[in-house]
């Protein structure tokens, strides 16, 4: 447990941290009210243009090794969270849940016939949503079979499932925890988000606090591999209790642990709620960017107290050995990788793409013998070298080798000026052999990887940004 002069010293350690920040936001690497979009994609997914699935997938090749890593979405949730931007169902409307398991499995055997393959050979999975496991337990079953008939798993290394705490109690709990141990998931994504009961009711979180830390204890008890999630910055949140929340998390017996800033504006699909008054707070009441920086701070240095330590970015872990193979094959490997259901995304060598967010659309498309692909982008070669280190740099690293068999160009002659610069203000650092984030760079990893988007790419216009060395417009081109 935190004692109050260890609390003191991590708080004042943070406003240090956040004194280096504004820096940094004068030289222009944060935008002016310090909000940011999390890369997650490059280029961001806000930014793909409408595409048939024909003519988007008319030159795809399927890559040569015969791997293809998988993403299931199901977009059925108990309840709406006010500051999730995923569109979905909520409540039971169990007739939908039964027809969109029935179309899913239309939209697999298309992918099927248009890759040539009998089943799909994965390295990794993640069935996400929404939650996947808010289907009723018999027709989770179904699904599971589902996926079973159509993937190898010979060498799927890890199978990742998302879940809120609430789908893994009580008797369908047990029963849906017994079934995805049958069918051979491995790790378990818990959404905590809080252990506060007042923010967990601002957030409209379906659990409270013990109800989390049930899921949890359950969840390791059947010796899954076990990451909780939160989130900070939410209204409600303050640095002291949020410190208490953080503290708590370290005392779960999980291997992983994942920090999510609040992301108050839609970066995907569709608006949450979190932007408008609600549930007794105003959209003021969110805290600004100085206690939320100092938050993220604050429960580093809890983190690491305990052992915990940023292995893949966002997720703290005691042990190197632990993280998100998924995550990590899409973000740093960055193979290819194929998504189903309403806004399931694929995310390939050379381009990105999102099926429909639309119930009617995404039925209506199979229902056509098409794929239910909306939106996508295929990159240039300029596109993918940028990707190439965006991606990989913000989650853990770019090793210059793997930068030059797939781009062709060596990682130091690509951007020479930029990395010049943000090496000198000790953003990033470079071996020889791999470049990565300094820890303030990896405080900043959004900002910083940003550097490197095209400029029309950029999440805030330049006059957002201060004109200083660091505006992260200056000296984008590109040296090919
Ligand atoms: C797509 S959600 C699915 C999680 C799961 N259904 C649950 O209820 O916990 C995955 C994670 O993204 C994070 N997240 C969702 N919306 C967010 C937002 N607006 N800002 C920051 N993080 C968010 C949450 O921590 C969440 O656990
Ligand atoms: S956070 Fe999870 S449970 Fe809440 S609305 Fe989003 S997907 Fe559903």
């Amino acid at each position: 447990m935190i004692t109050e002069s260890r609390k003191k010293e991590i708080i004042q350690h943070a406003e240090e941290v956040f004194g280096r920040v504004e820096e940094l936001q004068r030289l222009g690497l944060i935008c002016d009210d310090g909000d940011f979009v999390p890369s997650v994609h490059y280029p961001p997914i806000t930014e793909y243009p409408d595409c048939t699935p024909e003519e988007y997938l008319k030159d795809y090749v399927y890559p040569e090794d015969g791997f293809m890593d998988i993403y299931v979405h199901i977009p059925f949730c108990i309840q709406h969270c006010v500051f999730c931007h995923y569109p979905g169902k909520v409540g039971e409307c169990n007739e939908e849940k039964e027809k969109y398991i029935g179309y899913l499995k239309r939209e697999m055997d298309l992918y099927l016939e248009r890759f040539g393959q009998k089943k799909l050979k994965p390295r990794s999975i993640l069935l996400g949503g929404g939650t996947p496991t808010y289907l009723p337990p018999a027709l989770f079953d179904e699904f599971l079979t589902i996926l079973d008939d159509r993937i190898d798993y010979s060498a799927c290394k890890q199978y990742n499932i998302d879940h809120d705490p609430n789908s893994l109690l009580g008797e369908d709990g047990l029963k849906r925890l017994q079934m995805m141990k049958d069918h051979g998931i491995t790790r378990l994504t818990i959404g905590v988000q809080s252990f506060d009961e007042n923010v967990l009711r601002l957030m409209n979180r379906p659990h409270d606090r013990e109800m989390a830390i049930e899921a949890i204890k359950r969840a390791v008890d059947f010796g899954f591999d076990v990451n909780i999630e939160f989130i900070f910055g939410h209204p409600g949140e303050t640095i002291d209790n949020w410190m208490e929340v953080i503290d708590l998390a370290t005392q779960m017996p999980v291997g992983e642990i994942q920090m999510y800033r609040l992301k108050v504006q839609a970066y995907g699909d569709k608006q949450g709620a979190i932007n408008k008054r609600h549930r007794g707070y105003e959209a003021g009441d969110i805290p600004d960017f100085k206690s939320t920086m100092m938050m993220k701070q604050a429960a580093i240095d809890i983190l690491a107290d305990n052992g915990y330590n940023e292995n893949l970015r966002r997720v703290y872990t005691k042990d190197k050995r632990i993280f998100s193979h998924y995550a990590y094959n899409q973000c740093c490997n960055l193979y290819d990788q194929v998504g189903f259901g309403l806004t399931g995304f694929s995310s390939y060598h050379d381009r990105f793409d999102i099926n429909s967010m639309y119930f009617d659309e995404y039925y209506r498309m199979i229902d056509e013998g098409r794929l239910p692909i909306t939106r996508g982008y295929i990159r240039s070669e300029e596109e993918q070298i940028r990707q190439a280190i965006v991606l990989p740099l913000k989650n853990r690293s770019v090793i210059k080798n793997d930068f030059l068999k797939r781009t062709g160009h060596q990682f130091d002659e690509v951007f020479p000026e930029k990395t010049k610069l943000l090496k000198e203000y000790g953003l990033i650092e470079d071996n020889g052999r791999v470049v990565k984030l300094t820890e303030m760079g990896g405080f900043l990893a959004d900002e910083v990887c940003e550097e490197y988007n095209s400029n029309s790419h950029k999440p805030f216009p330049r006059e957002r940004y201060a004109d200083g060395p660091l505006n992260p417009y200056k000296d984008n081109q590109i040296v090919i």
